[in-house]
């Protein structure tokens, strides 16, 4: 031990970060061999790297950003709409799509202390955000009498936690066979001072490296192979959170695979020019979602000549990738983006402080950088009253009270 603990301290003087050891000599010894296992796995050089790399967003211009083309839901024509649910629910039904869903954040801003899945609507009886996904699949699978696969990616700190849940809930009658729990990476988090901290006296904070990890993650848990085994050509991607989130959505599939695209995405229409949400637009020829920062609001009222918004798409976290896109996805490192967020910590006296402002960095890929690898994109605008309302915060416009309303107003009320 005392080898390793001279080679740590090598480590951390070497690049600054040797309060993590303040505490060393009040540890049991078991919690000595593990923080130091831990203070050896990680990688400072690209820790602090991410941090200086990410410390300014570079904005260029909009001058090669163009409009990329979209179809609104709610406008297709009866034929066509037609059409694209045929062909989706001949995809569900030939057991060609599977659906991933992105369990793996932190939920801070709800101010959870266990996986964001497990959080309830507060309906008779309440409903875990968990069991209103697996309704949505179980009714498809029921329906086709197919089997519909289930991936679901959970960090390394709520794995167990998740996979418990499960169990407690006998897997809300789904074919736990067909339930497939991976995790995703973590990076430590890092403070304004450029400092590592401590979440326990004895452990570095660690957090999950953003959704965007999906792909390498899906192949370092071998499960891009199981789905090749599967057959399945299609999988939806999409967040935990939104309570009208139909993963199965015969329409968009259907739309997507006739679009001949390799990558769907449902988007919102972005109502007011001035909100902050990122815009999607062709990038160097390829599709992206840009910061709205590089759109005046000059440019957000341009219309082509029937009227359509040019940049008004923004992104809902509900995606749908053919299985070669994601092969060629987990061979690809996703740039990081840094995000600044509340954390707990260890104070300078060894006590634990939650603080009330965001003072930490986090560095995270997202999924939706996946997307300037391919040359085109199948976009389809949705009804953000009756298929967006996810659970953020208890305060702000994202909020369980209005999820609740809407879940009974588009869900609860249509199954009666
Ligand atoms: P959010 O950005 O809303 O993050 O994630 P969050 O963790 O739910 O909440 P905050 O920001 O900490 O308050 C959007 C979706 O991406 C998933 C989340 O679980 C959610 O479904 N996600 C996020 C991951 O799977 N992994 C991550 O590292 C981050």
């Amino acid at each position: 031990m005392i080898d390793k603990l001279n080679k740590a301290k090598e480590i951390l003087k070497m690049y600054n970060q040797e309060h993590l050891l303040q505490f060393y000599n009040e540890l049991t010894e078991v919690q000595k061999s593990n923080l130091l296992n831990q203070i050896m796995s990680i990688n400072f050089e690209e820790i602090l790297y991410l941090y200086e790399k990410s410390k300014t967003n570079v904005l260029d211009t909009t001058e090669e950003a163009e409009p990329v083309k979209y179809m609104i839901k709610d406008n297709l024509k009866d034929n066509k709409l037609k059409k694209f649910t045929n062909s989706g629910i001949k995809a569900i039904k030939s057991g060609k799509v599977g659906v991933i869903t992105l369990a793996g954040g932190q939920g801070t801003r709800l101010g959870l202390n266990a996986p964001k899945g497990t959080f309830c609507l507060d309906t008779t009886p309440p409903i875990s955000l968990f069991e209103i996904l697996c309704n949505y699949i179980k009714n498809f699978s029921l329906k086709f009498n197919v089997s519909i696969p289930w991936f679901i990616m959970t960090s390394t700190n709520n794995y167990f936690d998740t996979i418990n849940f499960f169990e407690r809930n006998n897997y809300f009658g789904y074919d736990k066979n067909d339930i497939f729990f991976f995790t995703q990476d973590n990076l430590p988090v890092i403070n304004i001072d450029k400092k590592l901290v401590l979440s326990e006296i004895y452990k570095v904070n660690f957090a999950s490296n953003g959704n965007g990890n999906l792909f390498t993650a899906l192949k370092k848990s071998n499960l891009i192979k199981t789905m090749e085994q599967k057959k399945l050509e299609w999988l939806f991607v999409g967040g935990v959170d939104n309570v009208l989130l139909n993963p199965l959505d015969p329409v968009f599939i259907g739309y997507t695979i006739n679009s001949k695209c390799k990558v769907g995405s449902k988007t919102l229409f972005k109502k007011s020019p001035s909100d902050k949400s990122w815009v999607f637009a062709i990038k160097n020829g390829k599709p992206t979602i840009i910061d709205c920062e590089m759109f005046t609001e000059e440019i957000s009222e341009l219309t082509d000549n029937k009227g359509n918004y040019l940049y008004r798409e923004t992104n809902m976290l509900a995606h749908l990738f053919h299985i070669d896109a994601i092969t060629k996805m987990s061979t690809i490192n996703l740039p990081y983006h840094r995000a600044f967020r509340k954390n707990a910590f260890v104070n300078e006296e060894g006590m634990k402080e939650v603080p009330e402002k965001p003072n930490i960095y986090k560095f995270e890929q997202f999924v939706f950088d996946a997307f300037s690898y391919f040359d085109n994109i199948a976009l389809l605008r949705v009804n953000e009253e009756e298929e967006f309302a996810p659970i953020k915060s208890f305060t702000g416009p994202h909020n369980p009270e209005i999820a609740l309303e809407r879940y009974e107003r588009y869900v609860l009320n249509k199954q009666k």
